[in-house]
């Protein structure tokens, strides 16, 4: 069920690509969807001479996989589209996001896009930010001590661990804090709080990039847009 709306989102985000264009390609189960999509339409020549750029080892990839071409962020200027997963989304388009730990490519992609586009299952709309825990990507060598900070700012941060117990290290070979806050009431001065600690690289509250999201429910595509 799940795995349908987010596949139809995906393919639905195909409508905003145009030969030519540079692409950028988000992270995670939904995303993939999409890069697959994509790579099938440029086999089968429904699109030609698409260039994209990648928002992490894994979609790199795959998008490889499937015979995208791929280039580095450094060779351009600009991205005419991006299409990305979120973990969540509210009715103004603010997102949380880096479930799967890519938020600092992801937000650095999403925001030299013309264009960013959000695709999702409908699990993922909420009245309020926050019930996914929100990540923050650290500099591993000050993780403790930013970890404590968040603490005592009543932020209930979480030392992100695989199933094993491991910690996870981003393809930066970063750390992720994930903050359990329920509830965010005020994303943009939470963000203005979390960008002026020293040591956090960034966070995944994305305010403000996407312009449409499609979501999938029950067989349809709905859009929404700002
Ligand atoms: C990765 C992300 C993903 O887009 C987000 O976690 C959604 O993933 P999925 O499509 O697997 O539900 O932000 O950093």
């Amino acid at each position: 069920m799940i795995e349908a709306e987010k596949q139809i989102a995906a393919k639905a985000a195909l409508q905003y690509i145009k030969s030519n264009m540079v692409v950028g390609l988000g992270t995670g189960s939904t995303a993939n969807y999409f890069i697959r999509y994509l790579g099938e339409a440029v086999k089968n020549e429904a699109l030609h001479t698409v260039k994209c750029v990648a928002t992490s080892k894994a979609s790199n990839a795959l998008a490889r996989e499937v015979g995208l071409e791929v280039i580095p962020l450094n060779t351009i200027s600009k991205i005419d589209v991006t299409v990305d997963g979120a973990d969540e989304f509210d009715s103004d388009l603010n997102l949380i996001k880096g479930g799967g730990g890519a938020l600092v490519q992801e937000k650095i992609i999403a925001s030299l896009s013309s264009q960013f586009i959000v695709i999702t299952d409908a699990k993922k709309k909420v009245p309020t930010l926050g019930a996914f825990k929100l990540p923050v990507e650290v500099f591993e060598f000050a993780s403790m001590p930013i970890l404590n900070k968040l603490a005592a700012l009543g932020l209930h941060p979480i030392l992100r661990k695989d199933a094993l117990g491991t910690v996870f290290i981003s393809d930066n070979g970063n750390t992720i804090i994930d903050l359990d806050l329920q509830k965010i009431e005020q994303p943009q001065r939470l963000q203005e709080l979390l960008q002026s600690i020293p040591g956090i690289l960034d966070h995944g509250l994305f305010l403000g990039f996407a312009s449409v999201v499609l979501m999938g429910v029950q067989g349809k595509v709905i859009e929404f847009t700002t």
